[in-house]
């Protein structure tokens, strides 16, 4: 078990390193740039480090009072199973405490961990994706009604 470090400062944060982390997580192709944006436009970050090197993130996009929503959490594969996951979600929680709604959509098969951690299903949830096939073909979307 390593000796974590955890932080919230995006000036600390090495985006090509960032990407890297979220390529072997796995949670897919995020170019560095994208991530300087995404992350620069949050109002809550954490990441964990192993010493030198990141091995865990995530953030919160905020409005401040009604809706926060967590996204972009993952723990590099050598690290996974030792707490950091859950770590990350329970301190963006409480980072975002105070809004009305914390919301986040779950990788399919990763639901149970988010139940673990108080999360419920929201029954009426919809979204507009870039890329609705490949969200389909996912499993994230469905075009069956209700
Ligand atoms: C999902 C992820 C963030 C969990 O991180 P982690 O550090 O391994 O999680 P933890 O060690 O805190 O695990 C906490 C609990 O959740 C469980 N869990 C972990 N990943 C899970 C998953 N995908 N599905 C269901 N349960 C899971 C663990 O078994 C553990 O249970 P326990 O307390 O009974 O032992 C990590 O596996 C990951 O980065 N996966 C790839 C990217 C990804 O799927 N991100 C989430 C997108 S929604």
């Amino acid at each position: 078990m390593g000796d974590y470090s955890w932080g919230q400062r995006i000036d600390t944060v090495d985006f090509d390193e960032l990407s890297l982390l979220y390529r072997i997580a796995p949670l897919g192709n995020k170019p560095p740039g994208e991530l300087a944006t995404v992350f620069g436009n949050s109002m809550f970050l954490c990441f964990v480090r192993d010493g030198e090197t990141l091995v865990g993130a995530g953030r919160v996009l905020a409005d401040g009072v009604d809706c926060a929503y967590i996204a972009d959490v993952a723990v590099h594969p050598d690290h996974q199973g030792r707490g950091l996951g859950s770590g990350i979600i329970r301190r963006l929680v409480d980072l975002a405490r105070g809004h009305k709604k914390i919301i986040l959509y779950a990788k399919p098969g990763a639901e149970a961990f988010y139940g673990e951690l108080g999360f419920l299903r929201m029954n009426t949830a919809m979204a507009i994706w870039n890329d609705p096939d490949r969200a389909v073909g996912s499993g994230l979307l469905s075009r069956e009604p209700r």
